[in-house]
């Protein structure tokens, strides 16, 4: 099995500071997520996907807590997990609709591959926990990228299963963790189109004194 992408070099080695890439300008500009329902078998393997989580992980960290981790849901544990949240919810959310529930008896086998990624900050340490929480941010994002550029679509979505206490309960999370998102992988159904996209103009200011 060939790997997709370069290890990691040894410490120290000195490293270019700057890749210009028309592909990976490209990747960036051009990227899409697919729709919630827009994604089928296959997914990358586990040895594939190992590479898509490591590769991911280089994301900036201040001070290098690295404070997040994976959960990974392939093959029967996505069955498993949508029959024991249909539980929590219902638990929860007493007067859930007969729709409601049915979509979480599917919700991870909407993709061959679901990562839960847990942003796991440390609330003792100087780095404030905001900086611990945007860093698990930029780490989706990368496995998004990291994704698509190896072929394999993707969406990140967070739904009630990454606001309830049950789920969280059910993963193992500790009191100070979070689900930042479930990355939903797998091949693209269709094609997605072009959404409307904010005036990047309105958001960009420059500060005078
Ligand atoms: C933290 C986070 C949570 C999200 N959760 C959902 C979700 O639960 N449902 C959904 O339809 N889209 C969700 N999205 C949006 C999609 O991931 C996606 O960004 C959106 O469909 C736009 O597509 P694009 O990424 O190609 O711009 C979420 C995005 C983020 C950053």
């Amino acid at each position: 099995m060939t790997a997709l992408f370069p290890p990691a070099p040894p410490l120290g080695t000195p490293m270019l500071p700057v890749r210009p890439s028309p592909e990976a300008r490209q990747l960036i500009a051009l990227r899409r997520s697919v729709s919630k329902r827009g994604l089928m078998a296959p997914g990358p393997d586990a040895s594939t996907l190992d590479e898509l989580l490591t590769v991911a992980t280089r994301v900036p960290d201040h001070r290098r807590l690295a404070p997040w981790r994976f959960l990974v849901f392939e093959g029967d544990a996505r069955e498993a997990f949508n029959q024991r949240a249909v539980e929590i919810q219902k638990r929860e959310t007493p007067d859930a609709s007969e729709t409601m529930l049915a979509d979480t008896a599917g919700y991870f086998t909407r993709a061959p591959v679901v990562v839960a990624v847990i942003s796991s900050p440390d609330p003792t340490h100087k780095t404030p926990v905001w900086e611990q929480e945007l860093s698990c941010g930029a780490l989706c994002q990368n496995l998004l990228l990291a994704a698509n550029a190896s072929g394999w679509a993707g969406c990140w979505l967070t739904e009630w299963i990454a606001f309830s206490p049950g789920i969280d309960d059910l993963l193992g999370l500790t009191e100070n963790e979070r689900i930042a998102g479930y990355i939903y992988l797998g091949t693209a159904r269709d094609t997605p189109q072009e959404r409307m996209r904010p005036d990047a103009d309105a958001k960009i200011d420059r500060w005078q004194a």
